[in-house]
């Protein structure tokens, strides 16, 4: 079947925010003008299609060169996003009160072909990269943009978002050194992360943590509190502890806040559980930082805006080449295409035969096991 020639993209974003996701729909749009192609954003995920009347600005917006100037620095997404619309399990309120969750895919589909949009540029994490699979699967042309400051995507050494998530990790944690110092605490930060390590590990090797906690890895509360005497002992008397929000005792559970309809499990409070454990082990005080948004917010470093801006340029060349269903990924040094299909099939944790893993321990630092 012959192609058909591409004259008008959307681009849309979805699930949590990362820093990047503007320099990335800056560099789509750029470059779609530069092919003669109009490029329209989508708000709020699939929402602004699904549910246009709650868009009196319009739910589709043509977006232009004067749209996207000046935002390749600026956190968050000028098309808005959710990590609650998802169209295959869409949460619509009963009169009781309560959600049932019904699938729109194929009404998504079509208005996506009644609105004359030939392709689609889907920037997500694993929610939003498997429902742009599926998509594909229904005949839309979609090409895939990784995004999360996790990093816990598959098939591509990093996602952007990560790297400004782990400097300002890495700046707090430098910070609360001198104030733990100060006042001889165990100081427990929490960060995000889901069910990886990664922002946990780099930012703790990088931030000088004395102990790291990852999901991948889990805990004995007395190696934490062993290694916190074994401190004092030595004339260390506080403790940088750093914990992702994922991490759990060993034969323990997930720390969770809960879920909201159509929402994935909300992970958070480990930290402070961890925090009260090691208090009562150690009779030293500690305290809790919980870093949570924090760390999706502000300006990406200049790294993500690379990475960023050379994932957009490349979903439209992907486009233009007739790719389908593929997923852009960063391959040092350069960027290639990865099937959709296998990119979502897995999600990406620390490698614990990794180098960055021997170095942490070759360090002393501590993994709670
Ligand atoms: O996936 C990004 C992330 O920030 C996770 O690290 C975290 O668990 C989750 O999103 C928080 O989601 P929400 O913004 O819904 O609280």
């Amino acid at each position: 079947v012959p192609i058909q020639p591409i004259r008008k993209i959307a681009i849309s974003t979805g699930g949590g925010d990362a820093p990047g996701l503007n320099a990335v729909i800056r560099a789509v749009v750029l470059a779609a003008l530069q092919k003669g192609w109009e490029c329209h954003g989508i708000r709020d995920g699939y929402n602004g299609l699904l549910d246009p009347t709650a868009y009196p600005e319009g739910g589709v917006v043509p977006l232009t060169r004067a749209s996207v100037a000046g935002i390749t620095h600026l956190g968050g997404t000028i098309l808005g996003t959710t990590n609650r619309g998802n169209p295959a399990r869409f949460p619509v309120p009963q009169p009781d009160g309560s959600y049932v969750e019904v699938d729109r895919t194929d009404e998504l589909v079509e208005r996506f072909q009644a609105a004359g949009l030939d392709a689609l540029v889907t920037v997500g994490g694993d929610g939003s990269l498997s429902i742009g699979y599926l998509l594909a699967r229904k005949g839309l042309r979609v090409v895939g943009v990784p995004k999360t400051i996790d990093n816990d995507l598959d098939r591509t050494f990093m996602t952007f978002g990560f790297d400004t998530a782990v400097s300002f990790a890495t700046e707090c944690l430098d910070r609360l050194h001198t104030t733990a110092a100060s006042h001889r605490r165990v100081m427990v930060v929490e960060v995000m992360g889901r069910y990886a390590g990664w922002i946990a590990l780099h930012s703790g090797l990088a931030g000088n943590a004395d102990v790291i906690l990852i999901p991948e890895i889990p805990y004995d509360v007395e190696k934490v509190a062993e290694t916190i005497r074994a401190r004092q002992r030595n004339g260390r008397t506080y403790t940088v502890v750093v914990v992702a929000e994922g991490a759990r005792e060993v034969g323990g559970d997930f720390t969770v806040q809960g879920r909201a309809v159509g929402q994935a499990e909300r992970l958070g409070g480990v930290g402070e559980k961890l925090a009260r454990q090691l208090e009562e082990r150690t009779g030293k005080e500690a305290r809790t930082v919980v870093l949570g948004h924090l760390l999706r917010g502000g300006s990406p470093t200049s790294f993500d805006r690379l990475v960023a801006l050379r994932f957009g340029a490349a979903a439209v060349r992907a486009l233009d080449e007739g790719q389908s269903a593929v997923m852009v990924s960063l391959a040092p040094p350069t960027v290639r295409y990865e099937p959709l299909k296998e990119a979502v099939r897995r999600m990406k944790t620390v490698n614990l035969d990794s180098d960055t893993i021997e170095t942490a321990r070759e360090l002393g630092i501590c993994f709670g096991d």
